[in-house]
């Protein structure tokens, strides 16, 4: 339909969404849209108009967080197939997800609703999960452009952030997962350089000019102070339906603040959305059923859970007696929903399907012997009281101590950041305590961002890092912890010593400013450029498995290069391998990181064999943005090539040569 077939009332109440959750249909003129939330599976609101009254329940899969752990873009196309799935079962048109902001800060409250520190890893998972679930008949919301990286004043903080900066991270994976043609991007509430997110008229050309990103922008929820300065931005649907800001918008258009022609373009918009929706669902049928989809919680899950440390002691061994430990908070120990660990809060969380989730029991199905106890404490107040005498009993004559801890809803939770990084002390003393009582004690961990793990990492034998697990969570680390499922996820991001070592923690922030004085240097880029010890690096994760990598062979391919290698499971378990290529800029005129992530596979090898992995790099593996030219650049100079098992875990490498563009292997 074309805009000049709506008058200008109907213009501007299209342009102004109808409620809290569905597009205005302009009293039946035109299909509406329902958009619903994201980041873990389908949130569907029971109260169709409003805010409240809580959400109806819906297949639980990990987090974000979880699945940018798997490495893996089947996993992420198939997850986010399923959640297409859900979608039509629900009728919601557009999943606000997925969400890429960049994990700069390890405290920010939303970090398991994004995917990574690194905007190449970030920005391909986001294309791959857009392309499957728009092929599957849901549209998606790109999110928060840009720059919400912590939730404090969330709504009134400024993120002060260089231009290539920008470019290199911050809109990098806006960047990549804008190939995928998302139907729509959502602004972020913050302010980028003192520019109110709705408002960010240069953000927004960037998008549509540069990234080619031809749907709508719509607000983040209650985004807009200004309706006329937000529209003639280029933001095309305020979500959601505010009253105040239609009738100042009323008044604005009648004083000719604003053009007729400058509201066309974002009612044309907000029309090619909606048919481009309704023309995605066509012929659509589910592709799973929700059995089956349940089942791929379980999947992403195994695939996702990264084994952290681990000396000697997993998987199980047969026969072993257990005792385990679940440390969970006193706000819910009525039993009403467990679910607190498992899950951050906020519009991300989802209500699960199946209420049991029950690894004691899994893995007594598994054959073990399990004395389990549950210990009680606040676990989002540090000082609180935890009775934890049986579980030292119970650790001290079992030949294995599981603890199950982390954070949950109440600590990583939409609007607030963590106030610091380690577990509380109730958890800290409780892993400390039967730990001192079993040396072999396996720290299983429920959180969606790194844990401070000082006060007790020395003490335990291995830890799980099981995330946001969904609701097949259980299984899945009965899996892992068994050797059922061979742990194959690796870290999104680095685990640091503590925030102190973070590059975010010394920069300037009060109330209003956060500036990024660390520019380029966010995670990995700051640790492996600065040689500051960290207690996992990015890209780490422990397999049963033992890989070798060999044979390194760099061709030349089309403007960039093809990098072969092998990898050897050198072990008597198949398992799968995560490889990452990174690129080493060694002559630059410009600061470059000490290396970048430029590429990654997961390959499934065998026990005993050898697979060949093939990862091409194009040219803009090599750019950077020139402040200089106002461009992406490629400097000519020497590159080094390396296949890596982590960042610190570099294996392989070669060096190509750069001269007036063109490529040489050296
Ligand atoms: C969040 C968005 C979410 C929206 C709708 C906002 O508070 O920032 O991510 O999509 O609410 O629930």
């Amino acid at each position: 339909m074309k805009v000049s077939e709506l008058s200008i009332e109907e213009k501007l109440r299209l342009i102004c969404g109808k409620d809290c959750w569905h597009t205005n249909d302009l009293n039946g003129k035109i299909p509406f849209l329902k958009v619903t939330d994201a980041s873990m599976g389908v949130r569907m609101p029971a109260n169709a108009e409003e805010w409240g009254g809580g959400d109806k329940p819906s297949v639980s899969y990990p987090s974000s967080q979880m699945l940018a752990n798997t490495w893996n873009l089947q996993t992420v196309r198939a997850y986010a197939e399923c959640v297409a799935d859900d979608c039509l079962e629900y009728g919601a048109d557009i999943l606000l997800g997925p969400g890429v902001n960049i994990k700069r800060n390890p405290l920010c409250g939303r970090n398991f609703e994004y995917y990574s520190e690194d905007p190449y890893l970030a920005g391909v998972i986001a294309r791959e999960y857009i392309a499957a679930m728009q092929a599957e008949g849901a549209g998606t919301c790109l999110k928060h452009f840009c720059c919400n990286n912590l939730e404090y004043n969330r709504k009134l903080q400024s993120s002060e952030v260089d231009e290539r900066t920008l470019r290199e991270i911050y809109y990098k994976p806006f960047e990549i997962a804008c190939e995928a043609k998302p139907v729509s991007v959502m602004c972020s509430y913050n302010k980028i350089n003192g520019v109110q997110g709705s408002e960010n008229k240069k953000g927004f050309s960037i998008l549509r000019n540069e990234y080619g990103f031809d749907g709508a922008v719509i607000s983040d929820w209650d985004a807009v102070y200004d309706r006329v300065k937000a529209a003639k931005a280029g933001l095309d649907l305020e979500m959601p339906f505010s009253k105040k800001n239609f009738e100042r918008l009323v008044e604005d258009v009648r004083a000719g603040k604003i053009s007729e022609a400058e509201i066309d373009e974002c009612a044309q918009r907000v029309l090619d959305m909606i048919e481009r929706c309704k023309k995605l669902q066509q012929g659509k049928k589910r592709k799973r059923t929700q059995a089956e989809r349940i089942k791929l919680a379980q999947e992403a899950a195994e695939e996702g859970i990264v084994l952290l440390k681990n000396e000697g002691v997993l998987p199980l061994q047969k026969g072993q007696t257990l005792s385990a430990c679940g440390l969970y908070g006193a706000l819910y120990a009525d039993g009403r929903d467990n679910s607190h660990l498992l899950a951050g809060g906020g519009s991300g969380k989802v209500v699960r399907l199946t209420k049991d989730f029950d690894i004691p029991e899994e893995l007594r199905k598994a054959g073990f012997q399990v004395e389990y106890e549950v210990a009680f404490g606040d676990t989002a107040v540090d000082n609180s009281f935890m009775d934890l005498r049986k579980a030292i009993e119970n650790a001290a004559v079992s030949d294995i101590n599981l603890v199950f801890a982390g954070t949950g809803v109440n600590i990583e939770t939409e609007a607030n950041d963590r106030k610091h990084m380690k577990l509380s002390d109730v958890q800290e003393r409780a892993i400390l305590d039967t730990a001192a009582a079993n040396p072999n004690t396996v720290v299983v961990l429920f959180a969606g961002a790194p844990i401070d793990m000082s006060a007790w990492i020395e003490e335990v034998a291995a830890v799980v890092y099981a995330g946001f697990c969904g609701e097949r969570g259980a299984a899945a680390v009965a899996n892992v912890l068994t050797g059922k499922a061979n742990p194959s996820g690796k870290l999104s991001e680095t685990f640091p010593l503590c925030f102190e070592d973070t590059p975010a923690a010394s920069g300037y922030t009060d109330g209003m400013v956060t500036r990024y004085e660390e520019g380029l240097d966010v995670g990995y880029r700051y640790y492996d450029t600065y040689c500051v010890d960290v207690l996992f690096p990015f890209g780490h994760g422990l397999s049963y498995s033992e890989f070798e990598y060999k044979n390194l062979v760099l061709k030349k391919c089309g403007d960039g290069i093809e990098v072969n290698f092998e990898i050897e499971n050198t072990s008597g378990t198949d398992g799968k391998e995560i490889s990452q290529v990174y690129v080493r800029a060694m002559s630059s005129y410009v600061y470059r990181p000490y290396k970048e992530l430029k590429g990654f596979a997961k390959s499934l090898v065998k026990a005993g064999k050898t697979e060949k992995v093939k990862v091409v790099l194009d040219k803009r593996a090599f750019e950077y943005w020139s402040v200089g030219n106002d461009c992406w650049e490629v400097e000519d100079g020497v590159y080094e090539i390396i296949a890596a098992a982590s960042v610190a875990d570099e294996r392989l490498s070669a060096k190509i040569k750069i001269c007036n563009g063109e490529i040489s292997v050296l």
